[in-house]
């Protein structure tokens, strides 16, 4: 079920399915055990130019159908990333994408170009959407301006991939969607975490520090599922939709909207092998439903997406070419 993510450099993945930013890590740990070369592609951990503790306690709880995070981009930095990720990523037959996040745009530049020419990096995901942290992140990810500034700066600094993350937390998404496009992004992923909060009425106080975090896992999908929907109708670049995503059915329903393949984060850290079971179920579709191609799946549900700029290259969907 191979797909062809990048059109301009014809990266290709063996699979539409994604381990997203965050809850994989740097997909070492999983690696030790498992057959990570089945993963369509890998998006590490937020990297930011230096090391990074993130937020104090608490950063992580469990809400109905979800999850609050506000990790606050703690990382190992991009050094280290380099020196000692980088080697592994070169051995393991899958493509890696290193999740650059900043507080500047020259700090977003200096990280790309730091990656730029390192054997075992695959791509970027231009992280222009985190809501943990107090400069940076989502301020880029708000306005097309913004988004523009900075995509366009990464675009003249890096010939690699370039996979734009963006948040949800706006008031219109088509705009920003297109304002990256235009700036350089060979592809666009969507959607990072909704703002969310939980109060301890025990304390009367927020349960996160410091105040506010981004929640995730199934209670987001359908408002995922819509923004996929909306930013396809705009762009012509392959979208990654990612958003609550569980089983197969919810991967092909984020396809249907338009999105050429989907990443899977939350989920992970149910089942870390959950990107394979989730292969699998849509191949099992695929077989069941005569689907020879994903491109017949892409966009399937969605009148105004264009498929002729957004060909997968998907040749075996069932997996049986
Ligand atoms: C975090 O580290 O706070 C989460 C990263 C993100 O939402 O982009």
């Amino acid at each position: 079920m191979e797909i062809t993510l990048i059109p301009r450099t014809g990266l290709r993945l063996k699979t539409p399915v994604l381990a997203a930013s965050g809850t994989f890590g740097y997909g070492v740990e999983y690696a030790r055990r498992n057959d990570i070369a089945g993963i369509g592609a890998i998006v590490s951990k937020g990297t930011t130019r230096f090391p990074r503790r993130g937020n104090e306690p608490l950063r992580l709880m469990e809400t109905p159908a979800g999850m609050l995070n506000s990790i606050g981009l703690q990382n190992l930095g991009v050094e280290e990333v380099i020196q000692t990720l980088a080697p592994q990523w070169s051995q393991w037959g899958v493509p890696v994408f290193v999740n650059v996040s900043g507080t500047s745009i020259d700090e977003y530049v200096a990280v790309v170009s730091r990656i730029d020419g390192t054997p075992g990096i695959a791509g970027i995901e231009l992280n222009i959407s985190c809501p943990n942290v107090k400069d940076g992140g989502i301020l880029f990810g708000s306005d097309p301006k913004s988004a523009s500034l900075v995509t366009a700066a990464v675009r003249k600094t890096t010939g690699l991939p370039l996979m734009v993350k963006l948040s949800p937390n706006v008031a219109a998404i088509r705009p920003i969607a297109s304002a990256v496009q235009s700036a350089g992004a060979d592809a666009i992923s969507l959607i990072n975490t909704v703002y969310g909060m939980s109060i301890d009425t025990s304390r009367r106080a927020p349960m996160l520090q410091p105040v506010s975090g981004g929640l995730s896992g199934p209670a987001i999908k359908p408002l995922a599922l819509y923004m996929v929907y909306e930013v396809a109708k705009e762009v012509s670049v392959p979208i990654v939709g990612i958003g609550g995503i569980l089983s197969p059915q919810d991967a092909l329903e984020f396809l249907m909207a338009g999105a050429s393949a989907v990443a899977m984060a939350t989920a992970l850290l149910v089942d870390p092998g959950a990107c394979h079971a989730v292969t699998m179920g849509i191949e099992t579709w695929c077989r069941k439903n005569d689907v020879r191609s994903l491109d017949e799946v892409i966009g399937a549900a969605n009148p105004a997406f264009r498929p002729s700029k957004k060909e997968t290259g998907s040749t075996s969907a069932a997996g049986l070419g």
